[in-house]
């Protein structure tokens, strides 16, 4: 058993109050491997931004949760280096058992998510309240879900979205005990968050998806006043990083994503913790299909593994200034 204490990381609990109150949302980025954990870290940090770092089960499957535990260990350290110790959960994405929860917690994860959204209610209830009543007694702090978000991912999948009822809201936090919870209001996973003939187009022919459903979200803190809640499926597809790819080789059709203005709007209400995964790969894969096209001589995975990384940084201050207002928080 390590507890998250001992590797100098932190719960969400104390973070979220502070987000809610100061009106932005904490960041929390998927990391797979050292070049996603360096770039959120150093972004992180010249932002002055608190991070939740988040492994998904295909992250633990790839890379191996061990290492991952380590890594997040590492950037604990890493992050006083460059000079900030600016505060780092390490957060379980879509834990789909009590046992991988429990498994996540006697590691030294700090904060863990059950994700029951595709059980019926009560079921959803019982596994939830299971993980929370073990995760408390380490205190661990433990999200849960209600309502299915649409779209598809190697580990996250569900066909069609259920919005949230905000009637079942106060009745799954008070039998659940859960620190914060996730929603659905239009959000999904991936880079194709809408089908186009969900969308308009704009001048340039750019598809601009519909507006995420603002009035769940009002009705929802209205139940819950101050409590932390939580966007999945975040990401803004920017156009700029599908024109690289596109052009130098890839194929992403009608790639699209939520708007940030949206997300700040979201980051300035009780949504304290938003989700970004897809945009970060979308900056990656743009830096490295350009760097394959314009210098096809370089075979030094350092020389286009950095890029993308520096590429990655960049995006993830711009989300800590600009969008999530997380910046200067630390
Ligand atoms: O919510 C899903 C995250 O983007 C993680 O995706 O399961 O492919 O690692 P993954
Ligand atoms: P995106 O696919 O929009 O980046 O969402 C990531 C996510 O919700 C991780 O849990
Ligand atoms: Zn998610």
């Amino acid at each position: 058993m390590v507890s998250y204490k001992d590797l100098g990381l932190v719960n969400t609990r104390d973070m979220f109050a502070k987000a809610i109150k100061g009106g932005y949302a904490i960041p929390a980025f998927n990391f797979n491997n050292m070049e996603q954990m360096q770039a959120i870290i150093q972004a992180c940090v010249e932002a002055s931004s608190p991070v939740i770092l988040q492994v998904s089960a295909g992250a633990r499957k790839y890379a191996n949760q061990t290492l991952l535990r380590y890594m997040a260990q590492g950037a604990v350290e890493y992050a006083k280096e460059l000079g900030k110790n600016i505060p780092i959960v390490l957060h379980l994405d879509h834990g789909n058992s009590f046992e991988l929860c429990k498994s996540c917690i006697d590691m030294g994860f700090s904060s863990v998510m059950i994700d029951g959204s595709h059980l019926p209610y009560d079921e959803n209830v019982a596994l939830t309240k299971q993980v929370v009543d073990y995760a408390h007694q380490h205190d661990v702090t433990v999200e849960g879900e209600l309502g299915v978000l649409a779209g598809v991912e190697d580990e996250v999948s569900a066909e069609h979205h259920t919005y949230t009822d905000p009637a079942d809201v106060i009745d799954f936090v008070q039998k659940t005990g859960v620190d914060s919870l996730a929603i659905s209001i239009g959000t999904s996973h991936g880079a194709n968050k809408f089908k186009p003939e969900q969308c308009t187009r704009n001048a340039e022919g750019i598809l601009v998806p519909p507006e995420l459903r603002f009035d769940i979200l009002a009705e929802i803190e209205k139940k819950l006043p101050g409590f932390p809640i939580v966007l999945h499926g975040s990401s803004s597809v920017p156009q700029e990083y599908v024109k690289i790819i596109n052009t130098h080789g890839g194929a992403l059709k009608d790639a699209v994503g939520i708007p940030e203005e949206q997300l700040r709007k979201a980051a300035k209400s009780a949504v304290c913790k938003i989700n970004i995964d897809s945009d970060g790969r979308l900056a990656m894969t743009a830096a490295v299909r350009k760097i394959f096209v314009d210098q096809p001589a370089e075979f030094d995975p350092r020389k286009y593994l950095g890029p993308a990384r520096d590429e990655l940084k960049k995006l993830y201050k711009h989300k800590c200034e600009n969008v999530l207002g997380s910046a200067g928080q630390a």
